[in-house]
């Protein structure tokens, strides 16, 4: 079997019980974006693909005991024969995807393709609806005017999701993001207006 399909149907079976919106299709639309901007900055494919269907198997929040090794990436790209120097490649680029691992903008062409297309994740229509759906899942509130209550999901587009746009690496991620922020924006007025009982 071709390596990339196995690779979704692998991220299909270690996902399938997501809830937190690191679900299977959010790999799979990482997959697609990552593709699209490798295609226009000319970056090397296979390494892009393999890391974008990757990224999330061994994410610290949901898999705590594999992360530090990459346990479970590596097993199969190991099972799939691929080179030691690729593997190494492709687990550099998901240790430095993560907003969290602050560990500055990937060095390679393929990192700076695949941490675009999983930043655009979350910002836009989708972006909001994960930001939702995570707060939920951690019992967080939507909004809380007073600023009494930590970590509400508003919060968290002044924390990140409104950073995202200005942290792209690539050109054809910064037009994506710009488009995806505006949309984010209005989003924010409408909401407070709603809260508001203005609209
Ligand atoms: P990454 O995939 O880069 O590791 P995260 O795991 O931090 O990103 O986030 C996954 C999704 O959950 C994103 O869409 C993100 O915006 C959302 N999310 C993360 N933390 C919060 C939070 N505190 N409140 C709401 N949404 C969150
Ligand atoms: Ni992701």
């Amino acid at each position: 079997m071709d390596i990339i399909e196995d690779a979704m149907l692998f991220a299909r079976a270690v996902f399938s019980e997501d809830f937190s919106g690191h679900d299977y299709y959010h790999t799979l639309r990482v997959f697609h974006m990552a593709t699209r901007i490798a295609q226009e900055e000319n970056a090397n494919l296979q390494i892009v693909q393999l890391a974008a269907l990757l990224h999330d198997v061994d994410d610290r929040k949901l898999s705590s005991e594999t992360c530090e090794y990459k346990t479970r990436a590596v097993a199969f790209l190991k099972k799939h024969t691929v080179p030691e120097e690729q593997i190494n490649e492709i687990c550099e680029i998901i240790s430095q995807i993560s907003f969290s691992s602050n560990s500055g903008a990937p060095k390679t062409l393929e990192g700076k393709c695949v941490q675009d297309a999983d930043r655009l994740d979350a910002i836009g229509a989708i972006g909001i609806a994960r930001a939702f759906a995570y707060g939920g899942n951690r019992c967080r509130m939507l909004h809380d005017p007073n600023g009494t209550t930590s970590f509400t999901t508003v919060d968290h587009f002044y924390d990140k999701l409104l950073k995202l746009k200005d942290l792209m690496n690539t050109n054809t991620g910064r037009r994506i993001a710009r488009g995806r922020d505006t949309f984010m924006r209005s989003f924010l007025d409408q909401f407070y207006s709603e809260w508001d009982g203005i609209q």
